[in-house]
């Protein structure tokens, strides 16, 4: 290995969707947004800061990072189009029928709109820094027993079997994820905490929240607070990460200690893929 390839290091972050998980798969938009937690590769030997398998977008990070690694390696362009479009194509390995956001948002950083209108057109846009960021904490709700790809596989049956039931619930998601978007981009007056709590209904409807999650989602409303699930969501076990929001963030962080939650913040609005200095 020469010098140049043994300092080559290359890192991708984690993600969040602030609202759209699941509907993204069937074309409506997702709001996602990128985090200080990262992925990297150095050497082929990989380290993560972001909790695998809980909503935090694990797979997306290694899947752009490792894409990224391979174009650097190779000494080609460095070209965020190609890293995005190769991490697409493990993601589909990975999971099946991905949206491709998660993959997008590593690779892009910030926060995104994003919508996939075919497998061939996805369309995303990068968002303006919010002017007031929204501050959330992370809840783990545990690991769930389910893959990203087998939640997929869950809601896909279920819009197979209840057809305008579920596209009525897409329609609906939508609706929250656009308010979101006016809140974030345009600091329209809508009630955070309220949205947040009607998103987490339209999830329980889908049915990718576990009894697990659902009893902490409870806990935080109980506080004064809202909660959603973040991600693919799990039904027999935990349900990976929520996020939690509280107009007064004490009294969530009380309520969460003197329950013992495992909790964890993060900066939101952070850098794609880059390639690191070693
Ligand atoms: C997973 O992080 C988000 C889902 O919407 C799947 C996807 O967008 O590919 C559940």
């Amino acid at each position: 290995m020469n010098n140049q390839k043994r300092n080559l290091k290359v890192s991708a972050p984690g993600k969040i969707i602030l609202s759209g998980e699941h509907a993204v798969v069937h074309g409506y938009p997702a709001l996602l947004t990128a985090v200080n937690l990262r992925l990297s590769i150095k050497n082929e030997v990989i380290h993560s800061d972001i909790p695998v398998g809980g909503g935090m977008g694990s797979s997306a990070a290694y899947a752009v990072a490792k894409s990224a690694y391979k174009q650097a390696e190779k000494g080609e362009v460095w070209d965020l189009e190609k890293i995005n479009k190769e991490a697409y194509e493990i993601e589909k390995r990975q999971h099946g029928n991905p949206s491709g956001g998660d993959n997008t948002v590593s690779t892009y950083g910030g926060f995104l709109w994003y919508r996939k209108e075919s497998e061939n057109l996805k369309v995303f846009t990068k968002l303006k820094t919010p002017k007031s960021m929204p501050r959330f904490l992370i809840i783990n709700t545990g690991k769930p027993n389910e893959s990203t790809g087998e939640m997929i596989a869950f809601v896909k049956t279920r819009l197979q079997a209840k057809k305008r039931e579920i596209e009525s619930t897409f329609r609906n998601i939508e609706q929250v994820t656009k308010s979101l978007l006016e809140y974030l981009v345009e600091g329209k007056n809508y009630d955070l905490k309220e949205l947040i709590k009607e998103n987490e209904e339209l999830l329980e409807d889908l049915g990718v929240v576990s009894k697990k999650a659902k009893e902490i989602i409870k806990l935080v409303e109980g506080a004064g607070g809202g909660a959603k699930v973040s991600g693919a969501g799990g039904i027999k076990d935990g349900s990976g990460v929520i996020l939690a929001y509280h107009a007064n963030m004490d009294k969530l962080i009380k309520v969460s200690r003197a329950k013992k939650l495992n909790t964890f913040s993060v900066k939101l609005g952070q850098e794609g893929v880059r390639l690191e200095r070693v």
